[in-house]
């Protein structure tokens, strides 16, 4: 089965900052849920590279869009493997090969006769690249999300026949309510469907920061519509159909709210309907990460917390963990190093470092470092492929918050599990050596299990507890009947307490 999962991709007149490591790491987790229950996943990431943001910054610095664009993207392309993103490709917008397929999708769009040439008027965004509608500006005439004075803009465009699409979009959000996820959001595009669509431009002809359109190259296209199509150029859009055909439709977009749920919910499926292309499976929309102040995360209102310190001080899979456990998927939530911290110690270090640091020190101490051979507790085996099949069932619909809620209530019930059995105790008398080997079987394999659920939200540290437990490579998700017979090494803290 074919799982294709993109992120949205990001502008680069800034560095990364924690809102873009929140959305790399949600997709991330899904993306390897999907790899350990067999599929065959495509996980794509990148960067928005054309458009004014960039051309603007690249002027106030003096330097042209291109080098802007090259220090920035790099930037991206690091912060990846430091947050152990597996994307298998990343795309960038100023690739030559993106530009001939926008070129091509966009020719269609035309050639279906779906573009007109008109004069377009109303308040811009430069930050945002892209005109807002009246009843959503701010008094002041400013940005509803960025907050700055907007422009009266005024100018010939290519326009995109939006409106043509009104009753195909209703009828794809009528038949496959499930399309956008969580409800909130499905609820917020269709009724933006509802209060009836106008056109809208495609093109702009005083920008030359972007990809030309081939039936009038004195315009260059909407960074929107071009920055869209990386989903489609990624996988072969136009060069390599057996490829596409692949991986398309089986597309899921994991996008934040508000600021562009319109540009994936309605503009991108009208799109592809104008050229002929299915739409995608699913869109999830993930919340802002807030600060403490309660306002979105960014650099204009400057108030961006470094993902590099938090990186530097706790290592990729704290961060990854606290995000997915601190916002609850698809609301907004606020962030802050003290919440952090306090689950840092509490859940990590405690909880789950604790269970583990415990499990291997008992089976060195009683069981020559081997996990017992004989058959597990059933009970527990039983709670634990409920909590797989919930887990799994709340993935797919990417509640990854409360999937790991879940998994969390398990590392929860071993140490409860500890605590009462006693291992210990039971150890101080010789006739009771069965029962213990059945205990600690029990425990390593239930730590195996939980780890490897835990696996696509910390990749790193819990790939080091599986080999420790002797159960490092294929990761078998549920808990088996017997303990392995496998032989154990003791390992440091998996997440020391912080000093
Ligand atoms: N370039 C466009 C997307 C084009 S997709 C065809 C864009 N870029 S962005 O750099 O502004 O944002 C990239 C992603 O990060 C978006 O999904 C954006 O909403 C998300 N985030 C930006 N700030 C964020 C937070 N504070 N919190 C969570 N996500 C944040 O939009």
């Amino acid at each position: 089965m074919s799982f294709y999962i993109t992120t949205a991709i990001s502008y680069v007149n800034g560095a990364p900052h924690l809102g873009h490591a929140y959305e790399a790491i949600t997709t991330d987790v899904l993306a390897r849920h999907h790899r350990q229950r067999g599929e065959d996943v495509f996980f794509l990431t990148g960067t928005d590279e054309h458009g004014e943001p960039i051309a603007d910054t690249a002027r106030a610095e003096g330097i042209e869009p291109q080098e802007l664009a090259d220090r920035n993207a790099a930037r991206f392309l690091a912060l990846m493997p430091q947050l152990e993103i597996s994307n298998d490709f990343f795309i960038r917008t100023t690739d030559r090969e993106h530009h001939r397929r926008v070129q091509e999708v966009l020719q269609r769009v035309h050639d279906n006769g779906y573009t007109y040439k008109g004069l377009y008027e109303g308040w811009y965004c430069p930050r945002c690249a892209d005109f807002k509608v009246e009843n959503e500006i701010l008094d002041g005439n400013r940005c509803p999300i960025h907050e700055i004075e907007l422009t009266r803009e005024r100018e010939e465009n290519w326009f995109f026949r939006l409106s043509a699409f009104q009753e195909r979009l209703e009828l794809l959000f009528s038949e496959r309510p499930d399309f956008v996820m969580p409800a909130v959001r499905y609820n917020e595009a269709h009724s933006f469907i509802a209060s009836g669509l106008e056109d809208i431009s495609l093109s702009r002809a005083r920008m030359h920061w972007g990809v030309e359109v081939p039936w009038d190259p004195s315009h260059v296209f909407y960074v929107w519509f071009e920055a869209l199509m990386n989903y489609t150029s990624a996988v072969g859009y136009g060069s390599d159909p057996e490829r596409f055909a692949d991986w398309w439709p089986a597309v899921h977009h994991l996008v934040i709210g508000k600021d562009i749920l319109k540009f994936h919910t309605v503009f991108w499926p009208a799109m592809l309907m104008a050229a002929e292309i299915e739409v995608p499976r699913h869109v999830f929309v993930h919340g802002f990460l807030l600060a403490a102040d309660g306002r979105k995360m960014s650099k204009s209102l400057g108030n961006v917390l470094d993902p590099f310190e938090v990186l530097e001080r706790y290592g990729p899979d704290a961060l990854r963990h606290y995000l997915c456990r601190e916002v609850s998927f698809g609301q907004d939530g606020a962030v802050s190093p003290d919440g952090f911290e306090a689950r840092y110690d509490a859940e990590l270090a405690n909880e789950y470092g604790n269970l583990a640091s415990r499990t291997l020190n008992m089976l060195a101490r009683y069981s020559d470092g081997v996990v017992p051979a004989v058959e597990t507790d059933a009970a527990l085996r039983a709670e634990f492929a409920t909590l797989l099949e919930r887990a799994d069932e709340l993935l797919d619909r990417a509640e990854l918050s409360a999937a790991l809620d879940e998994i969390w209530g398990y590392v929860r019930r071993l140490n409860r599990y500890v605590e009462e059995t006693a291992p210990w105790a039971i150890a101080r008398e010789e006739d009771r050596s069965e029962e213990l080997a059945g205990v600690l079987a029990t425990l390593a394999e239930g730590l195996r299990a939980v780890t490897v659920a835990l696996e696509p939200y910390m990749p790193g540290r819990t790939a080091l507890l599986l080999e420790a437990l002797g159960a490092g490579g294929a990761a078998e998700r549920a808990f088996a009947p017997r303990g392995s017979g496998a032989g154990t090494t003791q390992i440091a803290p998996l997440f020391p307490k912080s000093a």
